[in-house]
């Protein structure tokens, strides 16, 4: 790996173009990539050679298929790429970029295992009138095959309420049996209350995660809260795994990848960002997660 910006035990930060960077990578060197590419026209980061400012969304997903295309390469076939990305409007026009990519991507052989729902709950309001205010981001979860990728769902389980436990309770538990985990129904003959699984449930598609105040307010809007790597890192990634984020910006990633004991590899194509990154990857735990 020619020249780190930036390296220690854990970390190492790539400072250039995502696929030129990535190039420089061996193949099956990656565990999980976890990232938020900068979306279709929205921020102008000022670095020369920076996506997201393509003459038409067509032509920005032909941009990141490519870059995913390599980072496909860097990834082992056990592993799971997870993809934060939102739409875009021009002349009042939504231009479908979200689902533009996820097409794109499985065209370019990806298994699409799950197009989650970030939901914001906290969504900074719009002053529209003519539709409705928009109030959801993509997060989509890609694989290089159908089966057999690392998928801890344990780990990222809802805990039970203290309600459904009450109700649990209160049934009649020797008619009713548990549903074996991976399985969807009690085994039981007469089964008719379903008990919750202990390891709590299935969190589901859509993420109700609230938006934080960017820990870099005025020097980097674009940051996602650390919630959402810290999930996709969890289910997505083995215990001493490396995670990768070709645009890492703030090192968002990095954070929830050090915090769960995971390495991190970061690539992005301003120094600034890293420069951030490193200062904040000093620090012990600098954000808490908020509970499921
Ligand atoms: C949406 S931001 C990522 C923010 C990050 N998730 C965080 O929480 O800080 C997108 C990043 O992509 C970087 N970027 C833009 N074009 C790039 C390119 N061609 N190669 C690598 N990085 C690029 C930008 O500098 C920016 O930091």
């Amino acid at each position: 790996m020619p020249n780190p910006y930036y390296q220690d035990e854990q970390v190492t930060l790539l400072l250039g173009d995502a696929i030129e960077q990535l190039r420089t990578l061996p193949a099956g060197s990656v565990d999980c990539i976890v990232t938020s590419p900068p979306y279709y026209k929205a921020r102008d980061y000022g670095v020369d050679g920076q996506y997201g400012q393509e003459p038409t969304a067509r032509a920005f997903v032909e941009q990141m298929v490519a870059v995913f295309a390599e980072a496909r390469r860097v990834l082992k076939d056990t592993g799971t790429c997870w993809i934060n990305i939102d739409e875009s409007y021009r002349n009042k026009a939504a231009l479908l970029v979200p689902e533009r990519l996820i097409v794109g991507l499985q065209d370019d052989l990806w298994w699409v295992r799950n197009k989650n729902v970030w939901h914001k709950r906290n969504a900074m309001p719009e002053k529209v009138t003519d539709r409705l205010s928009h109030k959801y981001e993509h997060l989509f979860m890609i694989t290089k095959q159908a089966r057999g990728y690392h998928f801890d769902l344990d780990a990222i389980r809802k805990p039970i309420t203290e309600e459904r436990k009450r109700h649990d309770r209160n049934a009649d538990l020797n008619r009713h049996t548990y549903a074996a985990p991976g399985t969807n129904h009690g085994t039981g003959p007469t089964s008719l209350h379903r008990t919750a699984n202990p390891l709590g449930s299935n969190p589901g598609d859509v993420w109700d995660i609230p938006k934080r105040p960017g820990r870099h307010a005025g020097k980097h809007y674009a940051t996602f809260p650390i919630d959402l790597p810290l999930r996709c890192i969890r289910a997505g990634c083995p215990a001493d795994g490396v995670v990768l984020d070709p645009f890492s910006g703030t090192g968002t990633t990095g954070l929830a990848a050090l915090q769960l004991g995971r390495h991190y590899i970061g690539i992005d194509l301003d120094a600034g960002s890293h420069d951030l990154a490193i200062a904040d990857l000093a620090k012990e735990v600098i954000e808490l997660e908020i509970p499921a």
